[in-house]
């Protein structure tokens, strides 16, 4: 997909697996902002050490690179224990988990990624497990088939999700914490932007940080991808300091834009705006004009452009706002354009 060499794309890239971890935040004290989120994981981490019991089933919701992974395996380390890290996918039958959930020790921490793609046999059958720390297997098949119950130790399951709203009700149900991460403020990323680069070894002059920090869409990975680029331009056709100029620089090269737009970003707001006054324009005439699939539009480009408020999603169609028009420096029609009688 197009989407997955974008430099502001929010999901792991190929380079970023080994940079994701080099650069994760190991205990709660590196990991930088979700404050009230936290707090809350620090005493419940906490009460389930000196209980010296498992710590509840937790889920962790919210936008890819936002620091979920980080989180668990933060929690894990914190509660002193080891953590087993798996996904929904990984699993076709429920079988598959029996090994897995049977290699527990007590408050051992599992750690199932995409929890929304589990399909729903293997979810079924992790409810028993979830509440009861036992597991049916069967064995054999036909009328002979036997079912042996194992019991497990206590363990936590921490579950991430990009898309809560596909995780079923009773899944949720289970689930005694539920957390959702935000997109972090200017200011946070300013502070991750430091630190992976103090890590990294790359020398950041002042305001180099800030001006990655502002371009990198909320995005903790994005903001860490955008200095590696950044550190980049700075070796090969710099000194290899990274000054501000050099970063604005960088980043104008990269065709970020100062509010993290990258060229599709803007082509989708200038097609609105200039083929189709602004909309409001269905989604397949504007997939048309673009030239890019409707689900790819409608999941990769528009929440970002919706959530800076660059683009609404009406009844009737898109919509260009007026920060669209003010950000590309294209003036609003007067009284014409058809987002006046919506907005
Ligand atoms: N709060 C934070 N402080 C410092 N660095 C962070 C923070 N959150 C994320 N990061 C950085 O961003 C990278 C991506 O985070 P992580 O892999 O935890 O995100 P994720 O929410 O699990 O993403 P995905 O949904 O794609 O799995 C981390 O390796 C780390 O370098
Ligand atoms: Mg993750």
């Amino acid at each position: 997909m197009i989407s997955n060499s974008r430099p502001v794309a929010p999901d792991t890239q190929e380079e970023d697996a080994t940079f994701d971890v080099s650069l994760r935040p190991a205990s709660f004290s590196e990991f930088v902002g979700q404050n009230t989120v936290v707090g809350k994981l620090k005493v419940f981490v906490e009460a389930a050490r000196r209980r010296r019991g498992a710590l509840d089933h937790t889920l962790l919701c919210g936008p890819p690179g936002l620091g979920k992974t980080s989180l668990a395996h933060i929690m894990a380390t914190e509660l002193g224990v080891n953590v087993f890290v798996t996904s929904g996918p990984a699993f076709e039958r429920p079988g598959d988990l029996a090994g897995l959930l049977t290699g527990l020790s007590a408050r051992d921490v599992l750690f199932l990624d995409e929890i929304h793609r589990l399909s729903r046999v293997v979810e079924e059958r992790l409810y028993q497990a979830m509440e009861d720390y036992k597991f049916d297997v069967v064995l054999g098949d036909g009328p002979g088939a036997q079912t042996v119950q194992l019991n497990l130790e206590p363990f936590t399951l921490i579950g991430a999700t990009t898309r809560t709203g596909l995780l079923t009700g009773p899944m949720r149900d289970r689930f005694g914490i539920v957390e959702r991460l935000d997109f972090y403020s200017p200011e946070e990323l300013r502070e991750i932007v430091d630190r992976s680069a103090e890590r990294l070894g790359v020398r950041l002059h002042e305001g180099a940080s800030s001006e990655i920090a502002g371009r990198a869409r909320g995005t903790p990975r994005i903001a860490n991808r955008l200095l590696r680029r950044v550190r980049d331009f700075a070796e090969v056709e710099g000194d290899g300091r990274v000054t501000r100029d050099v970063a604005r620089g960088a980043l104008n090269r990269l065709e970020v834009d100062g509010l993290g737009l990258d060229p599709m970003d803007r082509r989708i707001l200038l097609t609105l705006i200039d083929k189709f006054d602004g909309g409001p324009v269905g989604l397949t005439s504007l997939s048309a004009a673009v030239s890019e699939a409707t689900d790819t539009l409608e999941e990769v480009y528009e929440p970002f452009l919706i959530q800076e408020g660059l683009l609404h999603r009406t009844p009737r169609g898109r919509v260009a706002t007026a920060a669209a028009y003010a950000h590309l420096g294209r003036s609003m029609p007067q009284g014409g354009g058809g987002q006046n009688s919506l907005l």
